[in-house]
């Protein structure tokens, strides 16, 4: 019994880590909407951010805007496109170290990151397996962030028609 449950545990990781179409879409998600836009850090010594006559004083408390570097131009072509393509094999090298931070990065990155992301998948690969998802008639999908949430909403609900497989 417990033999064979951890070989369907093990089978679903390892097909799941197979899935590579799945992992560029949930990171591309991620990057557009990252689910914390923002991470929270307290300056520990005097710091002069390079080109620019701005020095942040040891002392003061940060919000480093993620949402805003996941958007930001100089490190993404066209931010505002769904383009699972920036994380194929071939692309993902491109992207910056710390231009890509949904998790946070340093001492502090999110202990649950590879959780998060196992959930994930397994709910989308589930649900997939089973359902057609399709925009619901008349539905429009233009996205308004709900400025009263800690974490990164939608305002409204997201309708979709899902039909069995
Ligand atoms: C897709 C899912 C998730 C996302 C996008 C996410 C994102 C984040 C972010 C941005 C931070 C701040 C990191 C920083 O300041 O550098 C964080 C911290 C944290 N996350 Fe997550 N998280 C996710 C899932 C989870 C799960 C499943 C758990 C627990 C099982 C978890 C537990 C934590 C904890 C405990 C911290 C605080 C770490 C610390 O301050 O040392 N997270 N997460």
């Amino acid at each position: 019994m417990v033999s064979s449950s951890r070989s369907f545990y093990y089978l679903m990781h390892s097909n799941l880590m197979e899935m590579k179409y799945l992992d560029q879409v949930v990171n591309e998600t991620l990057r557009k909407y990252p689910i914390v836009p923002f991470v929270m850090r307290s300056c520990n010594k005097d710091y002069k951010v390079p080109d620019s006559v701005v020095t942040i004083p040891e002392g003061m408390k940060l919000f480093i805007s993620t949402l805003g570097i996941h958007r930001d131009s100089e490190y993404y072509a066209d931010p505002d496109k769904f383009d699972p393509q920036r994380f194929s094999d071939e692309n993902k090298n491109r992207i910056p170290q710390f231009a890509y931070i949904p998790f946070g990065e340093g001492p502090r990155i999110c202990i649950g990151l590879r959780f998060g992301l196992m959930q994930t998948k397994t709910g989308l690969a589930v649900l997939l397996n089973k359902f057609k998802f399709t925009p619901k008639a008349g539905e429009k999908y233009d996205i308004h962030f709900d400025p009263r949430t800690f974490n990164l909403s939608k305002e409204g609900n997201v309708l979709l028609k899902a039909e069995r497989l």
